[in-house]
C-alpha cells in the first residue's frame, strides 16, 4: 500500500481529490466507489468545487456507494442517500439515475443485496474505491467478525460503530443497529483503492490496518494485499507509525 502523508485534514482532502480527479479524466465514465462519514467531506467539497470551475466533468461518472443504513428511507435526513446528495451529488453535474446506494428499506434484503452485487458487475467493477476506516478498522460496514464477508450483505453494527454513529442522531435509540453493505471482496475487485485517514482517533486502527496481521478481526488489514491501493493520511491518524 502506497503511503501518502499529508500536514493536515485539508492537505490530505486536496491530494485525494487530485488523485480521484486523475482518474476521472482518464475514464470519463468511471464507476466511483463512495463512502460517507465524515472524513471524506472535505475531498467532496473539493470535487465539487473542480465541477463548479469546470476543470472536472461527472456528466458520465456513474457512482456506487458503500452502505446504507436499514430502515431508513433515501429521504431520511440520516440516511446515506440523503448524505451523498448533500454533500456531493447536489453540486455536481452528475446524472441522478447514475448514482446508487443500496435501498435500506427493501422488503427482500437478500434480494435487494444479491440485486446491488449484479448491479456493480453491469457496471463493469468499480474503477476507484473511495474509503473511510473505523475505528474498529471496519471498511464500508464491514465490521470485525470471524470471517471476511465477500458479497453485499445486511450488517449488525458493533457497540463501537453505533457510538460513532451517535454523533448524527438526537437520541441513542434513534441510530440504526442494522445496515447493508458491501462485502469486502467488492471492495477487493476495485481496480483501485483510496482510502483517507483522518485524527489521532484514528491512529490506532491506521497502525493495525498497515502493519498488523490481515485478519477479520481488523477487516481494513486486507487492504495490505490489495494491487493497486492509496492511504491519504494526515499526520495525526500516523502518529503512531
Ligand atoms: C461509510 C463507511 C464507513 C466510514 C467509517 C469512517 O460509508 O463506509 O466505513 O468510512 O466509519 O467514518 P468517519 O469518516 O466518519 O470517521
Amino acid at each position: 500500500m502506497r503511503i501518502i502523508k499529508a500536514k493536515t485534514y485539508e492537505e490530505m482532502s486536496l491530494a485525494a481529490a487530485d488523485y480521484i480527479m486523475a482518474q476521472i479524466l482518464w475514464k470519463q465514465d468511471s464507476v466511483l466507489g463512495l463512502a460517507t462519514g465524515s472524513t471524506p467531506i472535505g475531498v467532496y467539497n473539493e470535487l465539487a468545487e473542480r465541477n463548479r470551475q469546470r476543470r472536472l466533468d461527472f456528466a458520465q461518472v456513474r457512482t456506487v456507494n458503500l452502505d446504507e443504513y436499514v430502515g431508513l428511507t433515501a429521504d431520511h435526513p440520516q440516511s446515506y442517500a440523503r448524505f451523498m446528495r448533500e454533500n456531493l451529488f447536489d453540486h455536481l453535474n452528475i446524472k441522478p439515475e447514475n448514482t446508487h446506494i443500496p435501498n435500506g428499506v427493501a422488503t427482500n434484503i437478500d434480494a435487494e443485496c444479491a440485486a446491488y452485487d449484479a448491479l456493480i458487475q453491469g457496471l463493469g467493477g468499480v474503477d476507484l474505491q473511495l474509503l473511510g476506516v473505523g475505528h474498529n478498522g471496519h471498511i464500508g460496514f464491514n465490521e470485525p467478525d470471524a470471517a471476511f464477508p465477500l458479497g453485499t450483505h445486511q450488517v449488525t453494527l458493533t457497540e463501537s460503530t453505533l457510538q460513532a454513529n451517535q454523533r448524527f442522531f438526537e437520541r441513542p435509540e434513534d441510530v440504526p443497529t442494522k445496515a447493508l453493505t458491501m462485502g469486502i471482496r467488492d471492495i477487493m475487485q476495485a481496480k483501485r483503492v483510496v482510502i483517507v485517514a483522518s485524527g489521532s482517533d484514528k491512529a490506532a486502527a491506521v497502525k493495525d490496518m498497515l502493519a498488523g496481521p490481515i485478519v477479520p478481526q481488523m477487516p481494513a488489514s486486507i487492504l495490505q494485499i490489495h494491487p493497486n491501493c492509496v492511504l491519504f493520511a494526515d499526520e495525526a491518524a500516523l502518529s503512531q507509525m
